[in-house]
């Protein structure tokens, strides 16, 4: 088993090694290395992460992998290559993609996420790796391998919905932060973290799936005893165009350095979509937020909450501590 684990292993850093020197070395890299290059890649981001290019064509990695006698079965079961239907032989799985190497906690290539250059939306953005005997979505956390040193001497960890925001907050200076592929996080990442941190800045993309995400993963860290705090993005941006747009600087002192506690990212979740200049928005954002503070928070957080709805909403305190108590009391009784 150790052997097969080694086999695949050795696979993915060999195709990794020569996706490098496709992107970097040769004319058919070279398209894909310019729209890098435009997204703001320096040559040095691009080797430290071992980005490369996997040719349009159908069978190179195939081709190079038999050549190293790598069993072809096992080359299947790693999911670099795919059995062609007749039975005939493999197909290389990733074809004219950029090419992002996934480490395990050690720094070993274990699987691969591919983003095609179309903009078109017949083709999905990014092609990963499927689950093998080396890659689980739910234990990989991209870029843990590196930041890991970092998040122990800050005890803080940055969390990304997507890998190209890790690798742009590189420009920010900023070295201690992880992303999820894709947008689960699970019990097996939050430990992860917890073992090496005791502060988490959850940073998600700032569309609606964004905020979403960033309740979800707020609400599972709190759970974990995590101290989590929440940065927020202006507009729908993510903290990649974020960054191309205002420059590193901006994201570490404003977004970074300038993170929101769960309460206060609350009220601004819930406000975002509400116009409260209209009254049935101020009862819905009311209703929403009281709920919130009535199943969690210390008296202070309640206290500096509630005079935030009141200068938002010109309700008195009075009028919105009556109802609190009312929602804290409901849920005493369904405790019992
Ligand atoms: P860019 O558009 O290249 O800047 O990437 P992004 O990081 O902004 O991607 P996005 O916010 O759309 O998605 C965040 C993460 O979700 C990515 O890093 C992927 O892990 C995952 N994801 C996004 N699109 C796809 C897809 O089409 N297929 C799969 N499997 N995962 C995706
Ligand atoms: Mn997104
Ligand atoms: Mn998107
Ligand atoms: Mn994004
Ligand atoms: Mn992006």
């Amino acid at each position: 088993k150790s052997n097969e684990f080694q086999q695949m292993i050795e696979a993915h850093t060999l195709a990794a090694n020569f996706y490098s020197h496709l992107l970097l070395n040769t004319v058919e890299g070279e398209k894909a290395l310019h729209y890098l290059e435009q997204r703001g890649f320096s040559r040095e981001h691009i080797e430290k992460y071992g980005i490369g290019w996997s040719l349009d064509d159908r069978e190179v990695l195939t081709q190079l992998l038999m050549r190293k006698k790598f069993d072809m079965k096992e080359m299947e079961l790693a999911g670099l290559c795919i059995m062609k239907n007749d039975g005939t032989g493999y197909f290389d799985r990733f074809r004219g993609r950029i090419m992002f190497p996934l480490h395990d906690d050690n720094g070993n290539v274990v699987a691969f996420s591919g983003r095609t250059l179309s903009e078109s939306k017949e083709e999905a953005k990014y092609l990963n790796s499927p689950e093998t005997p080396i890659f689980e979505k739910s234990r990989l956390l991209y870029n843990f391998h590196n930041a890991r040193l970092n998040v122990r001497k800050t005890g803080k960890v940055i969390l990304f919905e997507g890998f190209m925001d890790t690798i742009a907050a590189e420009r920010a200076g900023i070295m201690n932060s992880v992303a999820v592929m894709g947008t689960s996080l699970s019990d097996i990442h939050l430990n992860k973290m917890k073992r090496i941190a005791n502060q988490l800045i959850i940073c998600c993309d700032g569309d609606n799936a964004g905020w979403d995400a960033a309740k979800r993963f707020a609400v599972l860290s709190n759970q974990k005893g995590l101290d989590a705090k929440i940065a927020l993005l202006p507009g729908k941006m993510d903290p990649d165009e974020y960054i191309s747009t205002f420059g590193g600087d901006s994201f570490a002192e404003k977004v970074i350095g300038n993170p929101h506690s769960y309460m206060s990212f609350i009220m601004a979740y819930y406000k975002r979509s509400k116009n409260l200049s209209h009254e049935n928005d101020v009862l819905q954002y009311i209703h929403e937020v009281l709920e919130e503070l009535a199943s969690k928070v210390s008296p202070v957080e309640r206290d500096l909450m509630i005079r935030q709805l009141t200068a938002e909403t010109g309700v008195s305190s009075n009028a919105l501590n009556e109802q609190l108590m009312k929602k804290v009391g409901k849920l005493a009784k369904q405790e019992k």
